[in-house]
């Protein structure tokens, strides 16, 4: 026997009984984009190596250690696979001239890659929904789209006392930035026997980066370190108080936390994040903020922008805990089939069935009746049809509803109660009857 083949750590399958609960939350994710007007955009997953390591920032982890890069074979050109869809969502906004006219509003979905230590919520291959507001300056882009993440919190049945929490800051300009950078620099040289090996790294390379380390010793040190909000202007404060007010109107509520600084280069202003205890170590479930220098640093013209995105594989976990939205499976009829004639009029009728609404699912397996019923029993199917050649020659089908408890105790009596002989031609109409019936009860 050959060796068997495995998938990439860190690369997961997605089953059917995992693409219910995906299905259900994308279905719900499309009606929250739609109910802000934002379109869908679909870029391609292999883009220029450059856009990513220009577009992100050459001392980001993302591009110093996590891109899955790699020659084309055919022309010698770099290329990576993107792991995020930001920079490539301008890219093509730049490429078409997307907002030539006016401001744009998009959203995606779809899988980001990054080399990371896979682990419970954080995977090698992962899946991102996101939007981007190009072309927007003032801070009702950022209450929009916190605004909008909290509706997706509702439309998800999250239970509102376990529900994600808002974490904010503000980064300023990358002036205001240079500034704080240099004194926190100078801070932490003067500290720099606490840090750990990983903060002494970035020292050099990326000292912001610092101030979400997770090193509580290094914690306890920068908190006798500057403090960004020091550093900006009144008119960046101003900005900023601006939009806590819009979220106390409506009544959201965050914490200012000024050691939030993401892991992409290319924001500034205000920055946000949602997190949840309940996911653990990886607890980020959304990330997003102002980008307003992306354009132009990818070629375009220079346009503000403001976007986020949500982890799925958080998200679907955050569902499966503490979330309420439909995902059960849909399947009206289990048809049973036994003898060469049934067989063949099995397919037929399911067609017919099918082009009234209904939903069949028709045993092609020729094993016995019993083994055919017992499978019925143990799908989703709310019927079971039985066609025989016995039936067959009759002209005629039985129906019955799968009531879980009556198939599995094996109450003989209630299933023959229940049964119903119909004629083939009327079977799509009662069925349908029965369908409506059994909606209105539950
Ligand atoms: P990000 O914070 O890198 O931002 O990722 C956004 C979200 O993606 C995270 O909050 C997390 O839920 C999920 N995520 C990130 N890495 C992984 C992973 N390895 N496994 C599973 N989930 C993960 C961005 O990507 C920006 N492009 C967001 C943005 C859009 N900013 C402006 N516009």
């Amino acid at each position: 026997m050959s060796a068997k083949i495995v998938g990439i750590r860190g690369m997961n399958d997605l089953l059917p009984e995992n693409t219910r609960i995906w299905s259900a939350i994308e279905a719900k994710a499309r009606e929250l984009f739609e109910l802000y007007g934002y379109e869908e955009i679909r870029t391609p997953i292999v883009e220029n190596s450059s856009l990513f390591t220009r577009g992100l920032g050459e001392v980001t982890d993302i591009v110093e250690k996590e891109m899955y890069s790699f020659t084309d074979k055919l022309n010698g050109q770099p290329l990576t696979l993107r792991p995020e869809n930001t920079a490539s969502v301008i890219r093509a906004v730049i490429e078409h001239n997307l907002i030539y006219n006016e401001p744009k509003k998009y959203w995606y979905f779809g899988p980001m890659f990054r080399h990371e230590r896979p682990q419970k919520g954080r995977y090698r291959q992962f899946y991102q929904f996101g939007v981007e507001g190009i072309g927007y300056s003032g801070i009702e882009v950022e209450a929009e789209q916190i605004f909008m993440t909290k509706r997706f919190w509702n439309l998800l049945g999250l239970q509102k006392d376990k529900s994600p929490s808002l974490s904010l800051n503000c980064i300023g300009s990358k002036n205001e930035r240079e500034k704080f950078k240099d004194c926190l620099v100078i801070f932490l040289n003067d500290n720099k026997d606490k840090l750990d090996e990983d903060s002494i790294r970035r020292l050099s390379r990326n000292p912001l980066r610092i101030l979400d380390s997770k090193n509580s010793v290094t914690q306890e040190v920068l908190s006798q370190g500057p403090r960004i909000g020091d550093f900006l202007k009144v008119e960046t404060l101003e900005n900023f108080s601006q939009l806590c007010k819009l979220l106390d109107d409506k009544e959201i509520k965050y914490s200012i936390n000024e050691r939030l600084v993401r892991g992409l280069d290319y924001y500034n202003g205000i920055v946000f994040e949602w997190l949840s205890p309940l996911l653990g170590a990886q607890d980020a479930i959304c990330g997003g903020g102002r980008y307003d220098s992306l354009m132009q640093s990818l070629g375009g013209k220079q346009a503000d922008a403001c976007g986020f995105a949500l982890g799925m594989e958080r998200i679907v976990n955050l569902v499966e805990e503490i979330g309420d939205i439909d995902y059960s499976r849909r399947l009206d009829v289990y048809l049973v089939n036994k003898g060469d004639e049934a067989r063949r009029i099995a397919v037929l009728l399911a067609e017919q069935w099918r082009d009234v609404g209904i939903s069949v699912k028709i045993d092609m397996t020729n094993v016995s009746l019993k083994a055919q019923m017992k499978r019925a029993a143990g799908s989703f199917a709310r019927f079971v049809a039985v066609l025989t050649d016995l039936e067959v020659r009759d002209k005629c089908v039985n129906i019955r509803p799968l009531q879980k408890e009556s198939v599995l105790t094996d109450k003989r009596k209630d299933r023959l109660e229940s049964q119903q002989s119909v004629p083939l031609k009327k079977a799509g109409d009662y069925l349908l009857k029965c369908l409506m019936n059994e909606d209105v009860k539950s």
